[in-house]
């Protein structure tokens, strides 16, 4: 029978089991997906930890919003699709019931799209959150433009890689942020003008430097926590920050600085919204196609080791996206 990754208590990574279950038989306006490769996001850890906003409903939890793979069978009036087509799963919202942490999943249908021809499994399972999310921050929230300089948080990460390919096929000028100075090298090859180590500078002087003294136009952070208060001197007034994560769990002071646009911005509200999903694959197929856009991967597993990819994400030192393989 189908394998599929379920948990019945919130806890560490152990808390993960495989079971096996029959499909899920889909019902109208569904597909079921047979998943060849599925992305390890820090939502996954948060909602199997019990700290997500997101309902967990336990027992019986499944974990996993992206993924690709084939589709394996169709619910009534489905359109537009057909068995075996290679497609990618966008940002499931009831992961708990349907993630995609599984060897089939039954999605609505509108929660697929066609695979961008020319990426490899595990890239298109990790292309949905990762730049969707940069996309709809930067370009739909934020209104990034040619010639913007924009600072991008936990650079090293899915999402900030995924924003300084994005910022590049823009025309702006992506300005790494990382914890590492050890990171520089690598930073700059995946993109960035210019790093900014946060073991080694003073950020607020080190942003002045890089944009001719005037401050970034945008900013993407990911991380919040105190460090924000740097950001948020470092942005020029009138300019944006966009806060679209949380992987600093220290408190956020309340911003206070600045006549600054601040946005929080959550990739929901755009990626359930059939007309900027519409733009945003537009895009990135675009991208994809013109060799702008690739998804970093930073390590595979195998489903069997599922556990020890959460262990690997809680570690929060790898570069680009941790991805299971079905
Ligand atoms: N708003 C939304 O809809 C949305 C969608 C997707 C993701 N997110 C959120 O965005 C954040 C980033 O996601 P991601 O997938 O890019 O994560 P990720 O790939 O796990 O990011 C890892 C990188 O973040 C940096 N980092 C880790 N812990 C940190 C800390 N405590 N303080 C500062 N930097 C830290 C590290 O880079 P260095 O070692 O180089 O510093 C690490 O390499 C997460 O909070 C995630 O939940 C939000």
């Amino acid at each position: 029978m189908p394998r599929v990754v379920v948990f019945n208590e919130f806890g560490g990574p152990d808390v993960m089991q495989i079971i096996e279950e029959p499909v899920v038989e889909p019902a109208v306006g569904e597909v079921r997906v047979r998943i060849e490769a599925f992305a390890v996001n820090p939502l996954d850890q948060m909602m199997r930890s019990g700290t997500s906003p997101a309902t967990v409903p336990l027992p019986h939890a499944r974990l996993g919003v992206e993924g690709t793979g084939v589709v394996d069978a169709l619910g009534p009036e489905i359109t537009g699709l057909k068995v075996g087509d290679p497609v990618i799963l966008t940002a499931i919202p009831d992961a708990g019931v349907r993630g995609s942490y599984a060897e089939y999943t039954t999605v609505p249908a509108s929660r697929v799209l066609a695979r961008p021809a020319g990426l490899a499994i595990t890239e298109a399972a990790a292309i949905w959150v990762a730049y969707s999310t940069a996309y709809g921050a930067l370009v739909e929230k934020a209104r990034l433009r040619p010639g913007d300089h924009v600072l991008i948080t936990a650079a090293s990460g899915g999402v900030g890689r995924a924003a300084m390919q994005i910022a590049n096929q823009i025309g702006a000028v992506p300005i790494a942020i990382t914890r590492h100075t050890a990171n520089t090298d690598d930073l700059l090859a995946a993109g960035a003008a210019a790093v900014i180590a946060t073991d080694g500078v003073d950020v607020v002087e080190a942003v002045r430097r890089h944009t001719g003294g005037t401050g970034a136009d945008i900013v993407l952070d990911v991380v919040m926590g105190p460090g924000q208060q740097d950001l948020l001197k470092a942005v020029r007034p009138g300019g944006t920050l966009v806060a679209a994560g949380f992987l600093d769990s220290r408190p956020t002071p309340f911003p206070t600085s600045a006549p600054l646009t601040i946005f929080s911005y959550r990739s929901f509200e755009h990626t359930l919204d059939t007309v900027v999903v519409k733009r945003m694959a537009a895009f990135l197929n675009a991208g994809v196609r013109l060799g702008a856009l690739r998804p970093a991967i930073d390590k595979v597993f195998a489903l069997d080791d599922v556990v020890e990819a959460h262990r690997h994400l809680e570690k929060g030192l790898h570069a680009g996206k941790k991805i299971v393989t079905v």
